[in-house]
């Protein structure tokens, strides 16, 4: 016969657990989460493994008396809401009362906290959901949570866990959408007892998106700002020229909640319409307001998913704020001073071959590509270009529109192989400071002007490479390059083929 049973605490825990807490980086968000609902200033966050083996939040909030600690971490036991109508006005980041019981129920779990109000604070241990002790602690005012070996008692999940870089990326990637959401706290990362992030509290929301969004897009980043009487939008975005593969980089608020919507995110792509390229991603942070009871923030436990009540209403608003904020900074086509400036600037590394003719006019002047060498063996490049997307610049229908009523569905295909002549072409001018239009023979051509200094950069190196002409010289001030994980763990692998070609890189802590 059935049995109907109300479950172990500890179970319910471990099952809710399931939902709030993914991984360590979802451990990190949540706590870090309470750090700021907490009124803190300073948030600081070491991780070691990945965050498998040790997770520490410390922060200078309000911290919590004893018995409101104790409290803490009972299930559905929270401070941020107290009736049904509290529900519909969150403005605090937690409010379900699930992340601490949740945590401590996975992992062994340590809370020291101390109010302004006492002088001594509380300490509580936690093993796999059952309180071990409870003690007085001498701390400073604030709180600090240490998480150890999470999932030690739910190995199936514990076995869903990727590499330690991969989990290392997942926190990195959650503390920056925080910091990019508070830009007024400082954040600092400690991985693996190091330092690797120090985000200072001096910081305004573009300061901290050039921090976040790395340093190739400071004179690049447009701030943009709209309001009606339904939404307010405002935020920063990347000149089309700057992309990446994922959209990783792409930082949607609302009510100060980071989130993940579907339609937010196509309605910033449809602002970016028709001037990135096929499967690449914008960078853009975008901070969207509406009145609390416009939106539903409770429709998942990890509280990532919403709800509006007005999608189309702020699919528009995004897409054409967005629109409008690229096209006011850059939706121009210039004259030709401006793109031969441009070519003149960017297009230059010693070898003639590749620089236009600087006495002509623009009737004449012409880029003259080096014809691609003709590789039997496998090398370095052939190796490298299997392994990631090809440099190769193969556009199908980059279909334009721009002011001029130039529409544009032309194919351009430039196969590595094919580039076995030079091509004459006469520049006409730049279109929103990202395509070069030029003229050849055989008609009108579009030059994505990002990929092809990119093209003419890697046949550069190919020729030093094949001709072992490699000349090399340092930097009185070293490059910083900063990285993601994966990125790093990539490069690492690959520093002596680059040492060949002449550059010589360091790994200078962390992924720098
Ligand atoms: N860092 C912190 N500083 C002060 N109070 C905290 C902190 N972390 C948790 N708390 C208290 O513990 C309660 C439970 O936290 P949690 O389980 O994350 O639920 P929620 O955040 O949804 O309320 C919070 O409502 C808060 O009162
Ligand atoms: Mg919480």
């Amino acid at each position: 016969m059935t049995t109907v049973r109300i479950l172990p605490e500890i179970l319910s825990n471990q099952i809710a657990a399931g939902e709030v807490v993914q991984r360590p980086a979802s451990v990190v968000k949540e706590l870090v989460e309470n750090s700021i609902d907490a009124g803190s200033t300073r948030i600081t966050i070491e991780v070691v493994k990945g965050g498998k083996s040790f997770i520490r939040v410390s922060d200078n909030g309000h911290g919590l008396s004893r018995d409101d600690a104790l409290l803490s971490i009972e299930r559905y036991a929270t401070s941020k809401i107290f009736t049904k109508e509290d529900l519909f006005s969150i403005s605090t980041f937690g409010f379900r009362g699930e992340a601490l019981p949740s945590i401590a129920s996975v992992s062994k779990f340590c809370l020291v906290t101390r109010t302004k109000e006492t002088d001594i604070g509380t300490k509580i241990d936690i093993i796999g959901g059952k309180i071990r002790d409870v003690s007085d602690a001498g701390a400073p005012v604030g709180t600090m949570v240490e998480v150890n070996n999470l999932f030690f008692n739910t190995p199936a999940r514990k076995k869903f866990l990727k590499s330690d870089n991969t989990e290392t990326s997942h926190v990195a990637d959650a503390i920056s959408g925080m910091a990019l959401g508070n830009p007024h706290i400082q954040f600092r990362l400690f991985l693996n007892q190091k330092l690797a992030k120090n985000f200072s509290s001096a910081d305004d929301l573009f300061q901290r998106s050039v921090r976040v969004l790395g340093r190739d897009v400071a004179d690049r980043l447009y701030n943009f700002k709209f309001s009606d009487e339904f939404v307010q939008l405002h935020g920063v975005c990347a000149n089309p020229s700057v992309t990446r593969s994922t959209s990783s980089k792409i930082f949607l608020f609302v009510n100060n909640r980071l989130v993940y919507d579907r339609g937010v995110i196509s309605a910033i792509f449809k602002g970016y319409k028709g001037r990135i390229m096929k499967g690449r991603f914008p960078l853009a942070v975008l901070f969207i307001q509406i009145p609390f009871d416009q939106v539903d923030v409770n429709v998942h436990p990890s509280k990532r998913e919403i709800k509006f009540f007005n999608g189309q209403g702020i699919y528009h608003a995004v897409s054409e704020t967005i629109g409008n904020a690229l096209s006011f900074e850059q939706q121009n086509i210039t004259a030709y001073s401006k793109a031969h400036n441009i070519l003149n600037e960017k297009f230059e590394y010693g070898d003639e071959a590749f620089k236009p003719n600087q006495t002509d006019r623009i009737e004449q002047s012409s880029i003259n590509w080096p014809p691609a060498p003709v590789e039997n063996k496998k090398d370095f490049f052939q190796e490298h270009s299997a392994q990631k997307s090809s440099p190769d610049i193969t556009y199908n229908n980059p279909k334009l529109t721009c002011d001029l009523q130039v529409t544009c569905d032309h194919k351009v295909t430039i196969q590595n192989s094919r580039v076995t002549s030079r091509l004459k072409l006469t520049v006409i001018g730049q279109i929103m400071g990202t395509y070069i239009l030029a003229q050849s023979e055989d008609g009108l051509i579009l030059i994505d002007q990002h990929a092809a200094h990119e093209r003419i950069v890697y046949e550069n190196l190919k020729q030093r490479y094949h001709s072992l002409k490699v000349q090399s010289q340092s930097l009185a001030v070293p490059e910083t390059l900063e990285l993601n994980f994966k990125e790093a763990d990539f490069l690492g692998s690959i520093l002596d083929d680059l040492k060949m070609l002449g550059m010589v890189i360091e790994p200078f802590g962390e992924t720098t």
